[in-house]
């Protein structure tokens, strides 16, 4: 499957899952995973203007305006690396990304292979954000209770420190999932009439998921090339 181009988004509550497998499919596929979280995140690390702006919201739990993100994904995907496909992990969030990310898509004569919808029960979501911590140097992911590393707080690739990503406190991930509810839930339906849409069970084990994503990926190709 890896012989052909793949652009994919990944579409799913906060802590689904979506930046674990976006990670996994983009070394099967070899292609970049492009996570806007993961972009405005460096962009607040860096203190670029973007970045101080984009903090404002990403503490509050909200959304960053579309006309920041979309701009922001639009140079990314025109960087060389992407112009043979790339999973979007976190993006689009709103109606209008959906639409500007079509209309993107058309500018450069191409089209999406795919959208999965990553899907667990709210509890299990808080317990994967609640208990994520991240290294503060190589930002590996681990979990308190289902990936955790071998010594407490020290991380198993570079020893580097393990830290809580500010918005995973309880309060800000209630107004994550409010957010994604109400902006982000519906375009499971946009990318339902497109044909695009492919839904997958979200529980198990990261492997388990994994491969449900490629079966899930065998049954929406449309395209050839
Ligand atoms: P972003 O960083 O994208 O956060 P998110 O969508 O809320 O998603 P997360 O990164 O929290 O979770 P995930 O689904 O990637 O799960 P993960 O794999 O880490 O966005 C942050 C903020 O940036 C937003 O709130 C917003 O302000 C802004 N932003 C970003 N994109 C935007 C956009 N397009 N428009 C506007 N604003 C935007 O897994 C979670 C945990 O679970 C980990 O600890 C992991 O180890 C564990 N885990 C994973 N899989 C399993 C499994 N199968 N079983 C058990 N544990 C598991």
């Amino acid at each position: 499957m890896s012989a052909r181009t793949w652009r994919l988004v990944l579409l799913g509550p906060p802590g689904v899952g979506k930046g674990t497998q976006g990670k996994l499919l983009a070394q099967a596929f070899r292609i970049p995973q492009i996570g806007t979280g993961d972009i405005f995140r460096n962009a607040v690390k860096e203190r670029t203007p973007m970045g101080s702006v984009a903090t404002t919201y990403m503490d509050a739990g909200k959304l960053v305006p579309d006309d920041v993100t979309i701009g922001l994904i639009e140079e990314r995907l025109a960087a060389p690396d992407a112009q043979n496909g790339f999973v979007l992990d976190g993006f689009p969030r709103t109606a209008q990304q959906a639409t500007a990310l079509d209309a993107m898509m058309h500018r450069n004569n191409q089209q999406l292979d795919g959208v999965i919808e990553i899907k667990v029960e709210p509890d299990e979501v808080l317990r994967r954000l609640t208990g994520r911590r991240l290294c503060a140097v190589c930002q590996t992911l681990y979990h308190l209770e289902s990936a955790p590393t071998r010594l407490p707080g020290v991380c198993d690739r570079c020893a580097g420190p393990l830290i809580q990503r500010p918005d995973d406190d309880k309060a800000t991930v209630l107004k994550r999932l409010d957010e994604y509810q109400r902006k982000t839930a519906p375009l499971a339906e946009y990318y339902g009439r497109s044909g695009l849409l492919r839904v997958v069970d979200g529980n198990g084990d990261v492997d388990e998921i994994f491969n449900r994503i490629i079966t899930a990926l065998k049954t929406s190709v449309v395209r050839t090339a």
